[in-house]
């Protein structure tokens, strides 16, 4: 049968890794992988988070079975890390909680349970949003449709147009949102527009589902949180996906988490019986490292304040950059056209230019960018920046 097999076309993003790293030009810049990155472009282990793994390795006693929902302890600290402060949720036991192979993980585990409760359901998409989204929650058997969100010609949210779209979502659907760090577009709702979107969410009844993958990389762990810890406070039920790969640097850990809020702590228990059945039909039971490491370093308080440190370091070291390049483009052009990006949040950005344009960059400068000129502003350093600068305002009209 395997006969009748013929390859897919490959997926953009790695064709592009796979170019860069044939190149030979020793100015060449990676804009388009989608990890942090430092100033000598590599991806480090956090020292705190290096530090609760020795403490792990030398503390660990068993590697037996952790069971579907992953570790207990696990999926009581990282929940205090997304729901702090809101509400009586945690307080009350109405979040079902499970740890899952990241963010991906939890992302198709929810999808899975909404397609079994609404199996006509369709989920609301920002346009654009993540590329992943769409295998993760269609190929669950999910419906999907979008609402504007984000112009690129202009650099800015389309709220009123989000809005009207939103207002005709039936209380049986579902929208997705994203934490904070909008990806691909670094373009956040600011408290004011989660406040309405709350209300919108309220009167029409629809399910809010939140994708928190970028939790510290914004404006602060707390403050990345706003979103979440809203709808906690003031919608009955919630879903969130949330993901440690970036903000504690576990990539291949593979560590996340669903949150499922419910109106009753009976609720949250029952709904947690129907994730355990399903991740069972899945994958069995998440990879358990990665997260026995947040669990280590989010019980140790001074590891976990060394934790906050590194976050904030990081996050620092993108608002700068990203800061930098508006500055350098504004000297380059004479106007301040991509000033958006100091004012977008986490590690993408639009630049906002064609196809063409991106290619040209690639092909001209061996600067590389996602096709649909979404860059990674992790990428940029010190060293890069002027010689980016200088290619994007040549590739311009
Ligand atoms: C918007 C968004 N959601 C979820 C994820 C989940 O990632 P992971 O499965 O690696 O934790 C990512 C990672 O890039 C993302 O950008």
């Amino acid at each position: 049968m395997f006969e009748k097999v013929s390859p897919l076309p490959p997926d953009p993003l790695l064709g592009i890794m796979a170019a860069y790293a044939a190149d030979p030009n020793p100015n060449k810049v990676d804009l388009g992988v989608g990890v942090y990155k430092d100033e000598q472009g590599s991806t480090p282990i956090f020292p705190s988070v290096k530090m609760a793994e020795a403490h792990l390795i030398e503390s660990q006693k068993t590697k037996v079975y952790v069971g579907p929902a992953g570790s207990p302890e696990f999926n009581r600290l990282l929940p205090e890390l997304i729901f702090a402060g809101a509400g009586s949720a945690l307080k009350e036991n109405r979040v079902a909680a499970v740890q899952t192979p990241g963010g991906c993980g939890a992302l198709r585990v929810a999808a899975e349970f909404l397609k079994r409760l609404r199996p006509d359901a369709t989920v609301w998409c920002s346009n654009p949003t993540w590329a992943n989204h769409e295998p993760l929650l269609g190929d669950a058997g999910l419906k999907l449709a979008s609402y504007p969100y984000y112009d690129k010609a202009s650099g800015q949210i389309l709220f009123d147009q989000m809005m009207s779209a939103l207002e005709s979502v039936p209380a049986e659907d579902i929208v997705l949102l994203h934490g904070c760090c909008h990806n691909p577009s670094g373009a956040d709702l600011s408290q004011d527009q989660w406040r309405a979107v709350c209300e919108l969410a309220k009167k029409k009844g629809f399910l809010v589902f939140i994708d928190i993958a970028y939790q510290g990389f914004g404006d602060g762990i707390d403050e990345d949180a706003f979103g979440v810890r809203l709808m906690t406070e003031q919608l009955p039920e919630l879903v969130v996906a949330s993901s440690c790969s970036k903000n504690f640097g576990l990539y291949r850990e593979r560590t996340g988490s669903l949150c499922i809020v419910t109106q009753e702590a009976k609720q949250a228990a029952a709904v947690v019986t129907h994730l355990n059945k399903i991740v069972r039909g899945i994958y069995s039971m998440p990879p358990a490292h990665g997260a026995a490491i947040v669990e280590t370093l989010l019980a140790n308080p001074a590891l976990k304040e060394q934790w906050i440190e590194e976050v904030a370091q990081v996050r620092n070291r993108m608002k700068s950059l990203r800061k930098a390049f508006a500055d350098t483009m504004q000297q380059r052009l004479g106007e301040d056209r991509f000033r958006f990006i100091e004012h977008q949040q986490g590690m993408f950005s639009f630049l906002g230019i064609s196809p063409e344009k991106v290619e040209q960059l690639q092909k001209q400068f061996s600067v590389y960018a996602a096709g649909t000129s979404r860059i990674n502003v992790a990428g940029l350093s010190a060293d890069n920046l002027d010689y980016v600068a200088d290619a994007v305002a040549a590739v311009l009209d």
